[in-house]
């Protein structure tokens, strides 16, 4: 049994914001397991999970950031482009493995795109879901990100 325990936080240059890498336990033809707990690699409660799946490749979701919200993103299957925004830093990456994830804290501005087939996104997120959380407005979010 092989289990890869690697870095498991990579920062990025968008604030709020690193590269997550999960354990993987790959038993050859038995497959492989991934996990995560929270306070170990979830740095916060999860009072929600959801997932976005059957996304053509031509779309984007996203397009908002959260107020008071963090998150984890897990691309389970397949791969999908993340781009990532502080209001002045933005960095950009693709989650194609199901142990790789990312964390996205408060006033991150996000956009997922490139979803290739049958792609599952799994998001495990600190709050339940309130739209006076998020902030949908570019413009908004850049003016408010730069005061803080
Ligand atoms: P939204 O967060 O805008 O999706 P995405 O970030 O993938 O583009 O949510 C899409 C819709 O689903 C919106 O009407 C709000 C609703 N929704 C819930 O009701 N509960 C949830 O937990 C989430 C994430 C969304």
């Amino acid at each position: 049994m092989k289990i890869k325990t690697q870095k498991m936080r990579n920062k990025l240059k968008t604030k709020n914001s690193y590269l997550i890498k999960i354990p993987l336990i790959a038993e050859g033809k038995r497959g492989n397991l991934s996990f995560c707990e929270v306070k170990r690699q979830i740095p916060f409660n999860i009072k929600r999970i959801y997932w976005i799946y059957n996304v053509s490749s031509k779309k984007s979701r996203g397009g908002h950031a959260h107020r008071k919200t963090e998150q984890v993103l897990f691309c389970i299957n397949g791969s999908v482009r993340i781009e990532v925004d502080d209001g002045i830093n933005k960095d950009a990456f693709i989650l194609a493995k199901p142990n790789n994830g990312i964390f996205l804290g408060k006033m991150v501005w996000h956009n997922m795109m490139d979803f290739k087939k049958n792609s599952v996104l799994l998001v495990l997120a600190s709050e339940f879901f309130k739209e006076a959380d998020y902030i949908r407005d570019y413009n908004i979010f850049k003016s408010i990100a730069q005061k803080q």
